[in-house]
C-alpha cells in the first residue's frame, strides 16, 4: 500500500462531493443567443449547416422570443439576412430608417422590454462586396468605414439596442462609436467589442446563414492571424482605452488561451463567441452517432467558463437552458 497524504480521488468519490468541489459552472445567465432575421412573413428557414437554427421573419421571430424568454434566456444578439438587391458598396441599407434590421430591433424592444438586445455593427450583411468595410481598389479602407459604423451604431441605439456589437475589426472604431453614441445622448448604451476576432475557418455556416461570404479574397487584412496572442492583448489595450464595456474573443473553442490572457489582464467582463462552425461540428458528429451531442456541448461551453469567459454567445443557448432547467 502506498502511504499518500494527498489522494485527489477522495474529492471525486461521489456525485455530491464532486458537485461540492466543482470550480466552474454554467448558468443560463451567462448566455446570449444569436438569432437571424430575414424579410417576409410567416416563415422560418432552417440553416442547412446549423441544424436547429433558423432565419426568422419578424413575426415568427417575435413568437420564438416567447419561448426563448420562457427558458430563462435574458439576452439575444440579432443578425440580419438581406437579399442581394439591397446590398451596395457602402452598406447604405443599414442606415435606412425603416430597414428590416432597425424595425426588428424596435419591435423586439417594445414587445420584450426586459430582453437585453445586442446588435451587430459591420458592413457585411449589407455589402455587395461581402466585406466588413468599404472596398476601394481591392483594399478595405479603415477610416471611411468607421464613419459608417458610427452612424450604424447610432441608428441601432435609436432603435432600442442595449449593447452595440462592432464585429468589423477596423482600427479605432470603439472610440469613435463611443463618442458618437455619447454625442447623441446614448451614454447608457454599452459596447461589446469584438476585440480579438480571428480570420477563422469556423465562420463558414454563419456566412451561409447571412449569404454574406466575401465576393473576393478573405478577411485577413482586418481579422487576426490565428497564430497570435500578443496581438490580442494589443487589441484589448486599445479597446479598453477606447471605452469598451465588454471585450470578446472569437472564435472561442480554439482560442481558450486568448480568453484567459484577456481575463487575466483586464478588469472588465470578457465574452466568448462559440461560433457557427463550433456548433456545426458538434451537431454533425452527434447526428452521425459519433459523439454524445449534449455532453460534448456542455464540456465545450464549460471550457470557456474555465478559461475565464464571463459571457458566452452560443447557438446552443436554448439547449443548454433546457438541460440546466431540468
Ligand atoms: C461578420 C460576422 C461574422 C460572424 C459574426 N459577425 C463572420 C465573419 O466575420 O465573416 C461569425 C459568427 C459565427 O460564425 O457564428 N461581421
Amino acid at each position: 500500500m502506498q502511504i499518500l497524504n494527498r489522494r485527489p480521488r477522495r474529492n471525486r468519490a461521489t456525485g455530491v462531493i464532486r458537485a461540492m468541489v466543482q470550480e466552474n459552472t454554467l448558468s443560463v445567465n451567462d448566455f446570449i443567443f444569436p438569432m437571424f432575421v430575414q424579410e417576409g412573413t410567416s416563415t422560418k428557414v432552417e440553416i442547412k449547416s446549423m441544424p436547429g437554427i433558423y432565419r426568422f421573419t419578424l413575426d415568427t421571430l417575435l413568437e420564438e422570443l416567447k419561448e426563448v424568454q420562457s427558458l430563462g434566456i435574458k439576452s439575444i444578439c440579432l443578425f440580419p439576412n438581406y437579399p442581394e438587391s439591397k446590398k451596395d458598396k457602402y452598406g447604405s441599407e443599414s442606415l435606412v430608417s425603416d430597414t428590416l434590421y432597425l424595425k426588428a430591433l424596435s419591435e423586439i424592444k417594445s414587445k420584450f422590454p426586459d430582453l437585453v438586445i445586442m446588435t451587430d455593427v459591420a458592413l457585411d450583411p449589407y455589402s455587395s462586396d461581402g466585406h466588413d468595410g468599404i472596398v476601394d481598389n481591392g483594399k478595405i479602407i479603415n477610416d471611411e468605414t468607421v464613419e459608417i459604423l458610427v452612424k450604424m451604431s447610432i441608428a441601432q441605439a435609436k432603435a432600442g439596442a442595449d449593447i452595440i456589437g462592432p464585429s468589423d475589426m477596423m482600427d479605432g472604431r470603439i472610440g469613435a462609436i463611443r463618442k458618437g453614441l455619447d454625442a447623441e445622448g446614448f451614454t447608457d448604451v454599452s459596447i461589446m467589442a469584438y476585440t480579438a476576432k480571428y480570420a477563422s475557418a469556423f465562420y463558414g455556416p454563419f456566412r451561409d446563414a447571412l449569404e454574406s461570404a466575401p465576393k473576393f479574397g478573405d478577411k485577413k487584412t482586418y481579422q487576426m492571424n490565428p497564430a497570435n496572442v500578443k496581438e490580442a492583448i494589443l487589441e484589448a489595450e486599445l479597446d479598453f482605452a477606447e471605452g469598451a464595456d465588454i471585450m470578446m474573443v472569437k472564435p472561442a473553442f480554439s482560442y481558450l488561451d486568448v480568453i484567459k490572457a484577456l481575463k487575466e489582464n483586464f478588469n472588465i467582463p470578457i465574452s466568448a463567441y462559440n461560433v457557427s462552425g463550433e456548433y456545426a461540428m458538434i451537431k454533425a458528429a452527434a447526428q452521425n452517432g459519433w459523439i454524445d451531442g449534449d455532453k460534448a456541448m456542455m464540456e465545450m461551453l464549460l471550457s470557456m467558463k474555465r478559461a475565464g469567459a464571463d459571457i458566452i454567445l452560443s447557438y446552443f443557448a436554448k439547449e443548454v437552458a433546457v438541460l440546466l432547467n431540468d
